[in-house]
C-alpha cells in the first residue's frame, strides 16, 4: 500500500523554558533569537523546505508573542513602506506568508507527549511530522525532508538520531533494535536517559520524528513518567510494539538552542555562515579569547 503524503507538521512550543530564565519570565524561549532570527522562525523554515503545508503551533498562555510573529504587522509594514525600506517590509511581511499555520493551546505543561497529543484535533488520520521548538538541525537537506524520505519509502514512522559519544546517552532517549543499514535500525526499544552501561546504544532522539497518527492512542495509553509528565518516548514505545517504528542517522549538525551552551554554540555557528558577520565575528572571538 502506498504510504500517505506528509502534509503537516506539529511544533511543540509550550514548555517553560526553565533553563533560560530569566530571559524566558516573559519571552518564549522559542522568540530567543539566533543572531537575528527567532529559533522558532528557524524550524518553521526548515517544515516550509521539507514540504510541509501546514503548521500546527502548540503554545500556552504566555506564548502569544510566536503567534504575533507569524501574522502580519500592518503598522510596522506601512511604516517601513512609507519610508521606502521596502526590503525590510518584506521580511517581515513574508514571515506572515511563509506557511498556513494552525494554534492550539497546552493548558497545562503536561510534557512533550501530552503536547503532541493536543494536536490531535489539527491532524486527524494522517501522518506528520514533529520539531521540537529549540532543537535546531542545519542540514543541506533539511532533517524534516531526509526523515519524510524514509516514511515514505518505507510506509513506516521514523525518528530522526544522531550518534552520541557513550558518556552522552544518559542526556537522551535512545534507541535500541536491528540494525537494517548503517544509518538504519528497526526499534524494538527505546530507554529514556540510561546510564552508559545499560544503553542499547549510542544512536540519540534530539527532536525530529515523522510518525503516524496511531501515536495518538499510543499516548492516550500512555502513564505520566518522569516528573509527572506524559512522555513521548514512552509514547513512542508503545508504537514500536504495534507497529514499525524506524531510526534514521540524518545528515546535519544539530544544536541544542534551549540549553545556555547549545544556544552560544548555534549563535556563533550561525553567525559565521553569514559573510555580512563572518569577518567580525572572528574578529570577536580573537579579541575575547586574548582577553
Ligand atoms: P524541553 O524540556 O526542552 O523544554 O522540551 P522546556 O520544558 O520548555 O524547557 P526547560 O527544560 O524547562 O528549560 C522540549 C520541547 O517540548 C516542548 C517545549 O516547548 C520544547 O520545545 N514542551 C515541553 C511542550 O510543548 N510542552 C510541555 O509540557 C513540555
Amino acid at each position: 500500500m502506498a504510504s500517505i503524503k506528509v502534509r503537516k507538521a506539529v511544533i511543540p512550543a509550550a514548555g517553560l523554558g526553565t533553563r533560560f530564565l530569566p530571559a524566558t519570565k516573559a519571552i518564549p524561549k522559542e522568540m530567543i533569537p539566533i543572531v537575528d532570527i527567532p529559533m522558532i522562525q528557524l524550524i518553521v523554515e526548515e517544515a516550509v523546505r521539507s514540504g510541509i503545508q501546514d503548521i500546527v503551533l502548540v503554545t500556552a498562555r504566555h506564548k502569544g508573542a510566536i503567534e504575533d510573529h507569524f501574522d502580519f504587522n500592518y503598522e510596522l509594514e506601512d511604516t517601513l513602506d512609507k519610508k521606502n525600506k521596502k526590503d525590510l517590509a518584506e521580511i517581515s511581511r513574508s514571515i506572515g506568508k511563509s506557511c498556513n499555520l494552525i494554534s492550539l493551546r497546552q493548558k497545562n505543561p503536561l510534557g512533550l507527549g501530552h503536547a503532541v497529543l493536543c494536536a490531535e484535533p489539527a491532524i486527524g488520520n494522517e501522518p506528520f511530522a514533529i520539531l521540537l521548538g529549540d532543537d535546531l538541525i542545519d542540514a543541506k537537506i533539511p532533517c524534516t525532508k531526509q526523515l519524510i524520505e524514509v516514511y515514505e519509502r518505507e510506509n513506516a514512522s521514523v525518528v530522526g538520531v544522531m550518534d552520541v559519544p557513550s558518556p552522552e546517552v544518559s542526556k537522551y532517549g535512545i534507541v535500541g533494535g536491528k540494525m537494517l543499514n548503517p544509518k538504519l535500525m528497526e526499534v524494538s526499544h527505546l530507554v529514556e536517559k540510561p546510564a552508559p552501561s545499560a544503553a542499547p546504544s549510542c544512536f540519540a532522539i534530539p527532536g525530529r520524528y515523522v510518525l503516524s497518527s496511531k501515536i495518538f492512542q499510543c499516548l492516550k495509553e500512555t502513564k505520566p513518567g518522569k516528573g509527572g509528565e506524559i512522555q513521548l518516548t514512552d509514547g513512542l514505545q508503545l508504537l514500536a510494539e504495534r507497529e514499525r517504528l524506524l531510526a534514521y542517522q540524518f545528515e546535519g549538525i544539530r544544536y541544542d538552542a534551549g540549553d545556555r551552551l547549545g544556544f552560544i554554540d548555534a549563535t556563533l555557528a550561525y553567525a559565521l555562515k553569514r559573510p555580512e558577520l563572518a569577518p567580525g565575528v572572528q574578529e570577536l572571538l580573537k579579541k575575547h579569547l586574548k582577553a
